[in-house]
């Protein structure tokens, strides 16, 4: 398929562009960030600057695409003003999924956030309702990220109520490569940190883009959102201990998969995907959470 990746210069549109190109397909990145001028090695994509908040250069980057893999966006709410990631972030879906229907796309990969459901970046406090979260749980965004990735899944929905286009939102969690495991999940591992708001979820870049290339090529119909995680906690520690360590009983916690799993449930995505994540943090980090090297 011919498929365009946006936010292609970001951790997650990068991977996703080499995972997609590895599986035969023929990718064009997309990013607002400057082309570089050289000659192009070889099996690198071709590649487009363009400010998708821009309906005319969302259309123009569409054109004579199959697929669409859309992971531009500002990815937090804090170093921003509000409206800034707001605006951003809704309005490059909404002219990526009107170019989308225009141009005939058949499959888009909206890469949604773990943060749609409200407990990260909460204003007012918020804890998961039941761990392992999954896509039945309660969605109550507060801030405006989590508000921009639900509205770009109300997006979704719209898209496929008013054409044939078919559409998978992914919710990854955390999103960790091996150069970021130490400085993010290290203090887990060595149980220095305090509570977590997405139950030390995480997942592994390249799991996620695996993830990325089975939702460009399946052919479920429709629009379906999907959270994406490891199996495990970053840390590898007891759940159910962990959360009645920080949280009490506020937080319901439902039968585990393994005692170590993950805060976030998986297995709407292996069920309907046939996602196996393979990698762990312990594929990078020691029993010190300091990098292997
Ligand atoms: N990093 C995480 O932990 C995480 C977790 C869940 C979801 N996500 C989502 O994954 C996606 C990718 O995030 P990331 O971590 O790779 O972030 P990133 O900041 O590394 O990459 C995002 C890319 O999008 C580009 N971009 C932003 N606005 C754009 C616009 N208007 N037009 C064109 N390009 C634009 C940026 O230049 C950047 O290269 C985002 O949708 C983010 O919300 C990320």
């Amino acid at each position: 398929m011919r498929v365009v990746v946006t936010g292609a210069h970001g951790k997650v549109g990068r991977a996703a562009t080499r995972a997609l190109t590895a599986a035969g397909h023929e990718v064009t990145a997309v990013d607002v960030t400057r082309p570089v001028w050289e000659r192009p090695d070889p099996g690198e994509p071709a590649y487009k600057q363009a400010d998708l908040t821009d309906a005319g250069q969302a259309f123009a980057v569409v054109r004579g695409a199959d697929a669409v893999v859309h992971a531009a966006a500002i990815p937090d709410p804090t170093a921003n003003a509000p409206h800034v990631v707001f605006h951003n972030n809704v309005m490059a879906t909404f002219n990526m999924a009107e170019a989308a229907i225009a141009a005939g796309v058949t499959r888009f990969v909206n890469i949604s956030s773990e943060t749609v459901p409200g407990f990260f970046f909460a204003e007012h406090p918020a804890l998961p309702e039941y761990a392992p979260v999954d896509e039945e749980h309660p969605i109550r965004p507060q801030d405006p990220y989590a508000l921009s990735k639900h509205f770009g899944e109300q997006l979704m929905d719209a898209a496929v109520r008013r054409s044939p286009i078919r559409c998978v939102s992914l919710r990854p969690s955390w999103v960790q490569h091996e150069g970021n495991y130490e400085r993010n999940l290290g203090p887990w591992v060595r149980g220095e940190a305090e509570g977590s708001s997405g139950l030390w979820s995480y997942i592994d870049v390249y799991d996620l883009a695996d993830a990325i290339v089975l939702a460009t090529e399946c052919d479920l119909p429709g629009h379906e959102v999907f959270y994406i995680a490891s199996p495990d906690n970053g840390g590898g520690r007891d759940l159910e201990a962990l959360i009645r360590k920080h949280y009490g009983d506020a937080v319901r916690v439902r039968p585990l998969p393994r005692p170590d799993a993950s805060g976030i449930s998986c297995a709407k995505a292996t069920r309907l995907l046939g996602w196996q994540p393979r990698r762990s943090w312990r594929d990078y980090l020691d029993e010190n959470g300091r990098s292997k090297g």
